[in-house]
């Protein structure tokens, strides 16, 4: 036996005993795709319903926003795979906790930022999108969309960087001074489906508005096309907190996306963003200081390698994978751009899912050869989206609009009712809620900030 021989059957051999407890996967196989991700979709709803507050659709404990991005990857997941065993939960959730048509409920609104409500937004968008069933006597997905709109167009903030959205909503939030990539991309990203969906042109000119406004920020920076994650209105805009994040890239490169297909193509600076802000995103393809990474498989590079990721980011990957796919079938010179390295990334995921109970448990880290010890819900959401993902070509079908088959009503005065925009008194926030209000977490460890400029600069 050659060497090469011999390394193949010992590998071979590894891969094998491995393929008993990981999840099998065939990239090239709908079938393999779907079953594959029914596992990690199944995997999830079980955390999902231990949850402590389960009680109360749609909440999870400590955090809320992240109750709206997994019903959105779950129906994500019914569109491709017509599995609708979830979807009444689905239902239960995004109902219960819409507010006043603008998921703004009273019960956390003391806390929540841009971000956290817009991901809701997301949500309610894409079950338009999708033609998810909707209750009699409940407002349409589309209507609920509207209402964040209509909720946070108000809070364009003239006051500081001629304009932006703040992250937080309330000034006794930590990060009510700061304009963050998330909060801006997010409703940008809203924006543009509306606008494509409904045609109304007001909502074009409110993502082209958030679009321009980020250019003139660090936010997003045209010349480099690369996005900082933070900005603060004491600097009016000109610092930058640098840490990059997958889904802050996504964000804007999926808005763009809608507006390039709004515009049929038309307008060159949304093809120059979507091209020139994939190019940027190859960074979380890293092939350097990180164990088993070829430069192919997803990565969330500011905290994976040193095991950082806090429940929020471990999300990212979920949303990264989910909207870049569903770009490509309203943008198609993307096809080729995106699932060469989506593919290899969910292959790296299958080989995350061997851990847990039942050995089909997903870890965090796609790159490393066996599972990294790690689990729970936001795993699991994050393997969902690129066993999802990759699923899109095989369903090849551009999400609907009202022009296409859309049929979920519009009201674009949803959500306008007002009382929940008030500033609520300061004695009924509920501290011990607080923390899961902001998506990321501030990062106080020097050391470590040292190393990931490090890292960043050296990447
Ligand atoms: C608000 O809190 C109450 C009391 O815990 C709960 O019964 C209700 O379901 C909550 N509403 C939402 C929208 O979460
Ligand atoms: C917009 O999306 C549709 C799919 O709904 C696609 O057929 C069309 O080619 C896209 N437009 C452009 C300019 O790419
Ligand atoms: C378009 O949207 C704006 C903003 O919500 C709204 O005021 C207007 O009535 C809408 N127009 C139509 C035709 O729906």
């Amino acid at each position: 036996m050659g060497l090469f021989q011999w390394l193949t059957t010992l590998l071979g051999g590894t891969l094998a005993v491995q393929g008993v407890l990981a999840l099998d996967l065939n990239v090239d196989d709908e079938d393999s795709l779907k079953s594959a991700a029914k596992q990690v979709a199944t995997d999830m709803i079980t955390y999902y319903h231990a949850r402590d507050s389960k009680d109360i659709p749609g909440k999870f404990d400590g955090t809320w926003w992240e109750g709206g991005s997994m019903f959105m990857i779950l129906m994500s997941y019914w569109w491709l795979t017509g599995d609708s065993q979830f979807n009444q939960a689905i239902q239960d959730g995004m109902y219960w906790q819409k507010g006043d048509d603008n998921f703004f409920p009273s019960n956390y609104s003391q806390y929540l930022g841009n971000d956290d409500q817009v991901f809701w937004g997301l949500a309610a968008i894409t079950a338009a999108e999708f033609n998810f069933p909707e209750r009699a006597g409940e407002p349409s997905w589309l209507s609920l969309a509207q209402g964040v709109f209509n909720t946070q167009t108000p809070r364009w903030d003239g006051s500081s960087c001629r304009g932006g959205m703040r992250w937080q909503i309330w000034p006794y939030q930590n990060g009510y001074n700061t304009k963050n990539a998330i909060s801006n991309g997010g409703l940008f990203q809203l924006a543009a489906r509306l606008a494509l969906y409904t045609r109304n042109e007001t909502y074009a000119t409110w993502a082209e508005r958030i679009w321009d406004w980020s250019a003139s920020t660090p936010l997003l920076k045209q010349k480099d096309w690369n996005i900082a994650d933070t900005t603060s209105c004491e600097s009016q805009c000109t610092d930058h907190g640098d840490f990059q994040w997958t889904y802050n890239y996504a964000t804007y490169i999926s808005g763009a996306a809608y507006m390039y297909n709004y515009t049929d193509g038309a307008a060159e600076k949304w093809k120059d963003g979507i091209d020139g802000l994939l190019q940027t995103s190859n960074q979380f393809y890293p092939t350097k200081g990180y164990d088993g990474a070829d430069g192919n498989i997803l990565t969330e590079i500011t905290c994976e390698d040193r095991k950082l990721c806090d429940r929020n980011q471990l999300t990212f990957k979920a949303y990264f994978t989910t909207w870049l796919a569903y770009m490509t079938t309203i943008v198609p010179h993307t096809v080729n751009l995106v699932f060469p390295k989506l593919k290899t990334s969910a292959i790296g995921a299958a080989n995350q899912c061997s851990g847990g109970d039942n050995g089909k448990h997903c870890g965090t880290r796609w790159y490393a050869p066996t599972w990294d010890g790690t689990s729970g819900l936001e795993q699991q959401m994050s393997c969902l989206g690129a066993f999802t993902s990759v699923l899109v070509p095989f369903k090849n079908q551009a999400p609907y609009t009202a022009q296409t088959g859309g049929i979920s009503k519009s009201n674009p005065n949803a959500g306008t009712n007002g009382a929940n925009n008030q500033m609520p008194q300061l004695n009924d926030i509920n501290t011990s809620d607080r923390a899961g209000a902001g998506i990321v977490t501030a990062i106080v460890i020097t050391g470590w900030m040292l190393a990931i400029t490090w890292m960043i600069r050296g990447g």
